[in-house]
């Protein structure tokens, strides 16, 4: 069988479609809403008896990841995913040969590495924590600062990066994937035969990021198939009252816009850092974006310490203290231990491989044949 390659762009299309409707919803979500400051915490949360929420009031802030539906795949788009695999866990990219997406990204850890800051091309510290790629590719920009838009076009930064893959001959690495035996067919089929580009390379392991949605109970309970228990909802009704819903809402309870540290202070003197990083000002070069990361999504929170974007704070009940206290709430032990409740909420099934079928190798046969 060929690759139908119409299929394959209408496929992503789609997915494309679906992630902007969300960002349309989001963003009408957020109109009214500051840089910083934001209309919703003059809106009263209305609970009702019984510790329920009222749903418009819950669907004001939150939404559903969406369901991920591969019904439609054919054998081809089965195969653009599990090429997507194959690279992300492939460490001939980088420099080393050792270091692949993987090795700061491991899946089953939930997206991240466990480190304050990431150990990249010979052994060398990133200044970064590492985010975690699952869920990744709903969020309006990627890395910490958002300077890049989509998680196609993000990938040639860790792979050129010296403190990451260190690959600096791309040229030669472009020539290494389409002469490799399981590679070189597909691209082949896929892309014809002109030059592979970084960007055909991007699109194909960003398939596969696409597919690392992590559902959870917060979804059930979001559509009305499951109800939080009354310590989750003591934890979600501190959520609303502390107002961490001004930047932690929508889809991913962030990733969908930047801020400062709530309150007046840096930062540094709530997590101790002891390194500076402008964040979003070394992007945009405005001053208005000094010290402003991306608001990172609060999914599998509980799953991907250290926190922050320098990892400067090793445990989540000192991380949710000191969001608090920024935002002049002083939270005792057992709402702090409410509010863990409710974040674990978040934390999601772990994409499994085979009920997508992308073990199934027969598939990139089928599509390269
Ligand atoms: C040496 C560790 C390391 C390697 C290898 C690495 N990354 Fe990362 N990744 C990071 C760090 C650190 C950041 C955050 C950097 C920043 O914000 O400036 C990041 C950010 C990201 C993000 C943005 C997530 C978000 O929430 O903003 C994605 C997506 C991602 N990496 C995917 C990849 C892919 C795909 C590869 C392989 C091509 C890869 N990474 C290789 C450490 C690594
Ligand atoms: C003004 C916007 C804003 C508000 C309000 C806010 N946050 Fe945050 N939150 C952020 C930003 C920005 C970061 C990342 C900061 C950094 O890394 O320097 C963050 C990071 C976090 C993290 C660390 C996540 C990680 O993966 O590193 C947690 C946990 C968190 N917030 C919880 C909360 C809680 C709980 C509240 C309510 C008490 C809250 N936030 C209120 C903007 C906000």
């Amino acid at each position: 069988m060929s690759i139908s390659k119409s299929i394959l762009v209408n496929m992503t299309g789609n997915l494309h479609f679906k992630v902007r409707v969300i960002a349309v919803l989001l963003i009408s979500a957020m109109a009214g809403c500051g840089f910083i400051s934001c209309s919703k915490e003059e809106q009263k949360p209305d609970f009702t008896p019984g510790g329920r929420f009222e749903s418009s009031m819950l669907h004001q802030y939150f939404t559903p990841l969406p369901h991920y539906d591969t019904s439609h795949w054919t054998p081809a788009d089965r195969a653009k995913v599990i090429m997507g695999k194959d690279l992300f866990y492939d460490g001939r990219l980088s420099a080393s040969k050792e270091i692949s997406c993987a090795t700061c990204h491991d899946i089953q850890h939930y997206g991240i590495d466990g480190l304050a800051t990431s150990v990249g091309h010979k052994g060398l510290h990133g200044r970064r924590n590492a985010p975690s790629v699952l869920n990744a590719a709903l969020q309006y920009g990627q890395f910490w600062d958002a300077r890049v838009r989509t998680i196609e076009e993000q990938w040639t930064g860790p792979l050129m990066s010296e403190r990451e893959m260190g690959t600096k001959d791309t040229t030669a690495l472009l020539r290494f994937l389409q002469q490799d035996s399981v590679y070189g067919p597909f691209f082949r089929q896929y892309y014809g035969h002109k030059t592979l580009t970084l960007e055909d390379v991007g699109e194909v392991i960003g398939a596969f990021e696409r597919i690392l949605l992590t559902p959870s109970k917060w979804d059930t309970f979001l559509r009305g198939e499951a109800a939080l228990s009354q310590e989750e909802n003591r934890g979600l009704r501190l959520f609303i009252q502390w107002k961490c819903v001004r930047c932690h809402s929508g889809t991913l309870l962030g990733g969908d816009r930047a801020s400062q540290f709530p309150g007046e202070r840096p930062y540094w003197e709530y997590t101790h850092s002891d390194s500076y990083d402008a964040g979003r000002y070394l992007v945009t070069g405005n001053p208005a974006d000094k010290l402003a990361f991306k608001v990172p999504s609060l999914r599998n929170v509980v799953e991907t310490a250290p926190y922050f974007h320098d990892g400067s704070v090793p445990a989540l009940d000192d991380a949710i203290d000191l969001m608090a206290n920024a935002s002049g709430y002083y939270p005792k032990k057992h709402q702090i231990k409410a509010m863990i409740s409710f974040l674990k909420t978040l934390t999601g099934t772990l994409p499994s491989y085979k009920w997508m079928e992308l073990d199934n190798r027969k598939d990139i046969m089928d599509a390269t044949e």
